[in-house]
């Protein structure tokens, strides 16, 4: 089998994962890793045995590098998304894929002009647990799915500096209930606020309509002293819970609780070999930029609801 050449842009916390990950996959060959901050790239590079970049320019010159994943900063993902994408890379963007909507336009127009492939981390779509939800759904073991409800919250990493909780935690639910609704929200009302950090919310209570009267609510904070991520799907007949953490499964009826049992299996390693795959087939991914986008413009929409104390109407009739 041949291997796609791989590169991590962006090797903190989350990035190192990445470079772990691709560093096992049959379908991928690691080559080399970039940080701005030239230490962190050094002693990355050094574990795993490839060159150590602290600009993405002189990674991006390589040949045999085919596609890189972008695990920087959020604010910084526009400008290495771009770059990337203009030295005829395919790009693997971590959520959210860009800080701003217009910024998230860009790279998805210059991806298609580009001709590349273009996929955004919204790992929780790769999580055994809401792939296993996702099929009980079509069996139709709830009966017809009414309303979802979302719990992502823990305390504040405070790293994360460069967006709020809507931005940086919300915006996993925003997808997943795109996903599990198999549609898009036609409105959105929310209430956000911030009790510790300075300049960006930390709490956001966001309700999602959707067509013929399902709803989704979702609670994400950087307040609770532990961590929660819970999905939870109440159907005509049965409901559905799950967690993302443990990967568990509850359904339960008013007669019988099931709880099947499955082995856990690691997001981020069915992601990238997903991303992997794709790309060496040369086939749109699973999470697109569209869907990078669209999370980000439900997002604002949320921002802009609880400023204005009004539902804000979403059509997404001109993005396909
Ligand atoms: N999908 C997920 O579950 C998940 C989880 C955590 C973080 N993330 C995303 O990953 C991204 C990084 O988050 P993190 O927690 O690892 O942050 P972090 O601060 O730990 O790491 C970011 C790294 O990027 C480097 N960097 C910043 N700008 C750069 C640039 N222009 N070129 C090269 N290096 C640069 C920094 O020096 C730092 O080492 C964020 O966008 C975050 O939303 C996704």
């Amino acid at each position: 089998m041949s291997k796609l050449g791989v590169a991590v842009i962006g090797v903190g916390f989350w990035g190192k994962n990445h470079v772990r990950v691709f560093s096992e996959l049959a379908e991928t060959e690691l080559l080399a890793v970039c940080d701005a901050n030239e230490e962190r790239a050094k002693s990355i590079g050094e574990k795993y045995g490839v060159e150590a970049y602290s600009d993405s320019k002189e990674l991006l010159k390589r040949k045999d590098i085919e596609a890189v994943s972008i695990c920087t900063w959020t604010t910084t993902h526009a400008v290495e998304a771009m770059r990337a994408l203009k030295a005829g890379k395919h790009t693997f963007v971590e959520k959210p894929l860009a800080s701003t909507i217009k910024e998230a336009r860009r790279i998805v127009d210059f991806a298609r002009q580009r001709r590349k492939l273009l996929a955004v981390g919204f790992i929780e779509r790769f999580n055994p647990s809401v792939q296993r939800a996702k099929k009980l759904l079509s069996k139709g073991e709830i009966g017809e799915l009414v309303s979802a409800t979302a719990k992502r919250v823990s305390q504040w990493p405070e790293r994360i500096g460069d967006v709020g909780v809507v931005k940086d935690y919300a915006i996993h639910e925003i997808d997943i209930m795109r996903k599990i609704f198999e549609d898009d929200p036609i409105a959105v009302y929310a209430k956000v606020g911030s009790l510790k950090h300075v300049k960006y919310e930390d709490y956001a209570q966001i309700m999602l309509t959707f067509r013929h009267g399902k709803t989704a609510f979702i609670e994400a904070n950087w307040l609770t002293p532990y961590k929660i991520r819970k999905l939870s799907l109440t159907g005509s007949d049965a409901i559905m819970e799950l967690d993302y953490l443990t990967q568990e499964i509850i359904v339960e009826t008013s007669k019988r609780t099931t709880k099947p049992r499955y082995e856990w299996r690691e997001p981020l390693k069915l992601e990238l070999q997903h991303f992997a795959r794709k790309m060496l087939k040369n086939e749109e991914p699973e999470v697109t930029g569209v869907d990078g986008l669209k999370a980000l413009i439900i997002a604002e929409a949320a921002i802009e609801s609880s400023k204005s104390d009004h539902s804000i109407r979403l059509n997404f009739d001109k993005l396909s």
